[in-house]
């Protein structure tokens, strides 16, 4: 046990530093034509993939794991931070010399990076056949038809209306236990740092019949939970009346009320799926977060206790340049309405970023200091990294220096790797419902899940299987994870 639990920190450390990356696993349905896809950045792009897949799987493609044999190569891409562009572009240096011994092959690039540098990719790199932003999968096939014609093919069309919500998606890293659903695209906060709202465009919310119709298939195909992703989950917000103006002349002649479904609605009508189907979700915003969530929350328990609320900054001066439109004050607010509504046990984490513009070292502080208030079980943590045409890139200079800021990660990571080892020490002693997604990454002899919080736990195999709960008794952690054993 002792062996294993060092290992399995090692691996833990070691993927903080590996930038996540997804490819496409070997299916044969007979068809004619193969495609490797290769994704990179949040869990909305890989939902992304899953949506390229089923679009290219209706038009003759099978997926394979080893692009040595494809036919198209798609590079689902990431534009967050400038060292996620870097690593597509080496990924192309590759492809490049694969491309030399094999010219037929098609490659695309498909994402917020070939949303944000459209043509100009066609240019700079001299592999890449196909540019796709994020609202123009439909387009693909024809447009790789074009490429294979030797002519350009470029749609980075942004859209209001597009949500793929008829497209069932071909789940592509599947455990078969749990599985990633959009409700919606896009983000219409702008942030001063941040690239999305100009690769994804407006916000827009998915028909809640299609996503619980999503919800309940996955479930008849025995997952056992969903991730409701968008980039701000709580402005979700849908009505009839906005995409249906018959049916709203019809209510409105019977003087009926229409209704509007909004996020707590949604969380609600999922989690009524089933009470064997666990529901989590992601991502929270500070400013949009409703007392009415964390109650809908409360009264499911199959909705996870479990939010992602990222902060950036303790700041109110450097949250405010960032432009999140909270302040420090009003994000402890929501965090104490977690813990007056949800209780201790609900976890939270946040993402951080380090040495904005003109953050000061006593502001710095502020965001150790909220760490220290809020104890958050994760953070995901960065240094900033100036993105063109942001606004941040155009009003502020980015004027901390890079080891200054690296410095400033380094204290706000190791806050954090000590608030998570308390955190988890707190879980020891006590039994936890885990719901089992498959064996452990180092031993088979181990299976590994999670609880509501999002901890993953890790504990003899015995009789239990994937996609079963199973109450485990904890008596052991460290920083990153739990260990225990089952009970019955
Ligand atoms: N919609 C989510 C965040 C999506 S991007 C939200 O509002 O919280 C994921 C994370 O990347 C952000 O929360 C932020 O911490 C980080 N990030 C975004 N742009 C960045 C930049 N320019 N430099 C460093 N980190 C950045
Ligand atoms: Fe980016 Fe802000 Fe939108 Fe999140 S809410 S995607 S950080 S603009
Ligand atoms: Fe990256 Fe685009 Fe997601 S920039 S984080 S892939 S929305």
């Amino acid at each position: 046990m002792e062996n294993l639990i060092q290992d399995i920190d090692l691996l833990d450390r070691n993927s903080e530093e590996a930038q996540e990356v997804k490819t496409s696993k070997e299916e044969n349905t007979g068809k004619q034509k193969k495609l490797y896809i290769e994704s990179y950045g949040c869990q909305m792009n890989f939902a992304d993939s899953e949506i390229v897949t089923s679009i290219m799987k209706e038009n003759g493609y099978d997926t394979t794991s080893d692009f040595a044999n494809a036919d198209v190569v798609f590079l689902n891409t990431c534009s967050i931070r400038e060292k996620a562009e870097q690593t597509v572009r080496n990924r192309l240096n590759h492809f490049n010399a694969i491309k030399k011994n094999k010219p037929e092959m098609t490659i695309g690039v498909l994402g917020c990076m070939a949303e944000r540098l459209k043509e100009q990719l066609l240019e700079e790199e001299k592999v890449v056949d196909v540019v796709v932003g994020p609202d123009a999968y439909r387009d693909l096939p024809k447009l790789v038809e074009k490429a294979e014609d030797g002519l350009k093919a470029v749609n980075t069309f942004l859209s209001r209306e597009e949500t793929y919500a008829d497209i069932s998606p071909v789940r592509l890293n599947s455990n078969g236990v749990t599985a990633f659903v959009s409700i919606m695209r896009g983000c219409d906060n702008m942030c001063s740092f941040c690239v999305v709202p100009f690769t994804r465009g407006r916000e827009r919310s998915r028909d809640p019949h299609s996503i619980v119709k999503e919800a309940t298939e996955l479930f008849d195909q025995g997952y056992k939970e969903v991730t409701l992703l968008g980039q701000n989950v709580d402005s979700y917000k849908w009505s009839e009346a906005e995409n249906n103006k018959a049916w709203l002349e019809k209510k409105e002649k019977k003087g009926e009320e229409v209704t509007v479904v909004n996020f707590a609605n949604l969380l609600e009508m999922v989690a009524q799926v089933s009470p064997e189907l666990r529901v989590r979700f992601s991502t929270s915003h500070p400013k949009d977060i409703t007392d009415e969530v964390l109650h809908t929350m409360k009264r499911y328990e199959n909705i996870c206790k479990y939010i992602h609320l990222p902060a950036q900054s303790g700041n109110s001066r450097v949250l405010d340049l960032m432009n999140r439109t909270y302040s420090r004050e009003w994000y402890i607010n929501r965090v104490d309405a977690i813990r007056d509504i949800l209780g201790e046990e609900c976890g939270i984490s946040s993402d951080m970023i380090a040495g904005f513009c003109t953050e000061t070292e006593d502001e710095h502080k502020e965001t150790l200091t909220l760490m220290d208030y809020v104890r958050y079980d994760f953070s995901y943590m960065f240094f900033y990294s100036e993105r063109p045409g942001t606004l941040a890139a155009k009003k502020y200079e980015d004027d901390i220096p890079l080891d200054v800021k690296k410095k400033r990660l380094q204290e706000i990571i190791a806050k954090q790797q000590g608030i998570s080892l308390e955190r988890n020490k707190m879980d020891v002693g006590k039994v936890h419902k885990v719901l089992i997604e498959g064996t452990s990454k180092r031993s088979k002899d181990f299976l590994q899940g999670r609880n509501t919080a999002n901890k993953v736990i890790i504990f003899p195999k015995e009789q239990y299987e994937k996609g079963q709960y199973v109450n485990v008794l904890v008596d052991d952690c460290t920083a990153a994870t739990l260990f225990g054993k089952a009970v019955v």
